[in-house]
């Protein structure tokens, strides 16, 4: 009778059975006439164990000829072994070579430069530490469906070719046919608008590109974001919006995934304290702290990595810096009533120095000012035709924000580099693999 396949993940229901496992060699021992394989299948490791006397020559014989990285099918009777990696154990009866892996596999268990990992990428992935973030991203992007599933916000996914503008950053441009040129998209957001007052709430969650120039542990040129939008929120609604959505993102990880933030070793005492409501700061305010702090800012600019870990250390949890003066920031966000020099807007920053998550903003909802910015702002008019209509045809007060996912994986996981946290990065000098 053929033995079953089970997958790592899947042993606790298999002890006491002969089985199967398939997977790739990550550790190998002997001791004289045992032999240890560790096998990982990217759902778990388990530990293989050969006893020479007990097993065919032939099957013996191939233990030789295991490297790392071999793929291979293991079969035997499975037990909890709370010693082995895993905490099960393999006694081998059957060993199968499914693909040989060469001796020059190139990513060996020692130390190796950031560079040659990301040149490995395709490789990089197999590793434990890999895992984990690959889990928790998974785990913030299935708690973001979540949430706005259960918040009643209807998901609308916007065009990527665009003819607008959203965002002052660069721009990644293709010929589009006999329309010119288009442009990948930076944001979602100005269609986001026009779902929001056809759907009420809504959010978008896609692919947004960036031609920066900047090489930061921070900057993507291709990395994904979430885009809420909502129809009569103003901007502290939004600001609470932000502060529930993101605590419920922390605490989801902390609930579901404690196993890969130990992989990771997070301080999650860091995380617990993540709780709404979030301190807020008036740019204003902002500015006058930073310079009490020894920070050269000057009142009109927009914060600096440097900047923005200075505000943050005097916090436990993500700080809100509200109202910037409307140079430093985008065209379509709404004139402060209250000091019309700056707008009704909202950086978040997270704690521990990880920086913008994310950029928020009530939208210009008066059709003439807002046709004066895209003026001011040297944008293709014909482009912003339909944008400028959501004010004319029944305007409304809305609001919304971007989060920044590679960002906020970063955040949760404590890695400094975004470039780890999704699985074949983009940046200004990184194209392949
Ligand atoms: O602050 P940003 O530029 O805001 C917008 O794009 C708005 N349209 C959002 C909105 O109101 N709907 O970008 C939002 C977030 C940032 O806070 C940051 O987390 C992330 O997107 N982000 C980047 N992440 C990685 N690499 C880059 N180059 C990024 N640029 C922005
Ligand atoms: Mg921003």
């Amino acid at each position: 009778m053929p033995t079953r396949f089970v997958r790592i993940a899947e042993l606790r229901a298999h002890v006491g059975e002969i089985i199967t496992v398939r997977g790739w060699v990550t550790h190998i021992r002997s001791k004289g006439k045992v032999a240890f394989v560790v096998v990982r299948d990217g759902t778990g490791v388990v530990q293989a164990v050969l006893v020479k006397t007990e097993l065919d020559p032939a099957i013996w014989e191939r233990f030789n000829q295991l490297t790392l990285e071999t793929s291979l099918a293991v079969t035997g009777s499975l037990r909890v072994e709370a010693r082995a990696p895993g905490g099960f154990e393999l006694s081998v009866s059957d060993l199968e070579i499914l693909g040989p892996s060469p001796l020059d596999y190139p990513i060996q268990p020692k130390e190796h430069g950031i560079d040659f990992l990301l040149d490995h990428r395709h490789l990089w992935l197999r590793s434990p530490r890999q895992r984990a973030l690959a889990i928790v991203r998974h785990e913030i992007e299935q708690a973001i469906h979540d949430f706005f599933y259960d918040n009643g916000f209807l998901r609308v996914d916007t065009p990527i070719l665009t003819a607008a503008i959203g965002e002052r950053s660069g721009l990644f441009e293709t010929e589009y046919f006999d329309e010119g040129s288009a442009f990948l998209a930076q944001t979602g957001q100005l269609y986001g608008e026009a779902a929001a007052a056809a759907f009420g709430k809504i959010y978008t969650f896609g692919p947004t590109f960036r031609a920066e120039k900047s090489k930061t542990r921070r900057h993507l040129t291709e990395f994904w974001m979430i885009e809420p939008e909502v129809a009569w929120n103003d901007s502290n609604d939004n600001m609470r919006l932000q502060e529930e959505f993101v605590s419920y993102l922390v605490r989801r990880c902390l609930e579901r995934r404690s196993a890969e933030l130990a992989e990771l070793e997070r301080d999650t005492g860091k995380l617990e304290a993540v709780r709404p409501p979030f301190p807020r700061l008036e740019y204003s305010d902002a500015v006058t702290l930073l310079h009490r702090k020894g920070s050269a800012i000057k009142w009109g600019e927009d914060l600096g990595a440097e900047d923005e870990a200075l505000i943050v250390a005097d916090y436990d949890r993500p700080v809100f810096v509200m109202n910037y003066p409307r140079e430093a920031k985008a065209f379509y966000m709404k004139e402060n009533p209250a000091d019309p020099r700056t707008v009704l807007c909202d950086d978040l920053l997270a704690p521990e120095g990880y920086g913008e998550i994310i950029g928020g903003s009530q939208r210009e909802d008066d059709h003439d000012k807002l046709l004066r910015r895209i003026k001011e702002e040297g944008l293709p008019l014909d482009a912003y035709g339909w944008y400028l209509d959501l004010r004319r045809y029944g305007t409304f007060v809305h609001s919304g924000f971007g989060l920044g996912l590679e960002r906020t994986v970063a955040w949760i996981c404590g890695t400094q580099h975004i470039r780890e946290v999704i699985a074949f990065p983009r940046m200004m000098h990184r194209l392949r693999p």
